[in-house]
């Protein structure tokens, strides 16, 4: 594995694999990495080219007083894991090239972005499409792999696909959750051990929705209200908890097919996501 840190040779890494007609496949993440990044790892292998990694932990999709300062950095550890994953290029982007004291172009994608986590945390979005353009640009991907755990994210990704025209297929990974159902998260790390044992029990709450839904429980405002009935009792702190159309992130009054139940809470001082389909996207 080549680690990198600058454009110039991870262009010419790029234009190598592209000259022996090898697909770049791209992961972005911010490292402190975990069995749900190495899954997304796996898939970009698949492709069957040249399988990048980026580690870029971005101040720009952090909001003053998030947690960006304490955000979990694990470099070490990180390069050894994709290692082993077989990743050919690890790619670890200065914060100084990717925003000169000048930068001031802001990429931002509207109307996807603007309830869940949107709507909690203002110009998280464009931190995020901004930085994945430009990483997008650098790296010059074929395909580029994210997870659904950020439900949100891959929806903001995909429409800023679309609306520019960039040739990049995005290829979306399952969420990969611990035994007990919790998302992994880098975040996780930060949970106390009474509130580690209590975290499960968001996961549970949208299963046990998911579950009413596959029995026939269509009506997705009644799904909402037990599901928050049921967070509020297991004393989390709700940001949101919706269900939402996976592609427009409108919400839907019905459970069918493309619908997620998409939920934040905090716990202590920890924020975390998670989201299910109500239905399998395939299944009428
Ligand atoms: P990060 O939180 O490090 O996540 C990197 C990728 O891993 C994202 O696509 C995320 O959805 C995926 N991921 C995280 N936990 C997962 C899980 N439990 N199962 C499956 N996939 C999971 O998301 C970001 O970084 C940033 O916003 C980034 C896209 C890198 C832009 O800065």
């Amino acid at each position: 594995m080549r680690t990198v840190r600058d454009v110039p040779t991870l262009r010419d890494l790029v234009a190598q694999a592209r000259r022996a007609a090898r697909p770049v496949a791209f992961v972005p993440t911010m490292g402190a990495l975990h069995e749900g990044h190495l899954s997304l790892v796996r898939l970009a292998r698949r492709e069957g080219g040249l399988t990048v990694v980026s580690i870029f932990v971005n101040p720009l999709q952090f909001a003053p007083g998030e947690d960006l300062a304490r955000y979990p950095r694990r470099e070490k550890e990180d390069a050894a894991l994709l290692e082993r994953e077989g990743v050919d290029v690890l790619y670890m982007p200065t914060e100084a090239s990717l925003y000169p004291p000048d930068f001031s172009t802001i990429v931002d994608v509207a109307g996807v972005t603007e309830g869940g986590e949107g709507a909690v945390r203002p110009g998280h979005f464009r931190g995020v499409a901004t930085v994945v353009l430009k990483l997008f640009l650098r790296v010059l991907p074929d395909a580029a792999v994210f997870g659904r755990k950020d439900l949100q994210q891959v929806a903001v990704v995909r429409r800023m696909i679309r609306d520019l025209d960039l040739p990049i297929r995005l290829v979306v990974g399952e969420v990969v959750r611990e035994t007990d159902g919790l998302a992994m998260s880098s975040r996780n790390a930060y949970l106390s051990p009474e509130e580690r044992r209590r975290a499960p029990d968001l996961a549970r709450t949208l299963l046990a929705a998911r579950a009413r839904a596959i029995h026939g429980a269509r009506d997705a405002r009644r799904l909402e209200e037990d599901a928050l009935r049921q967070l509020e009792a297991a004393r989390f702190q709700i940001d949101y908890l919706e269900a939402v159309d996976s592609l427009t992130m409108r919400r839907s009054p019905e459970a069918r097919p493309g619908v997620c139940l998409a939920a934040a809470v905090r716990l202590g001082g920890t924020r975390l996501i998670d989201n299910v389909y109500l239905l399998d996207p395939a299944k009428a």
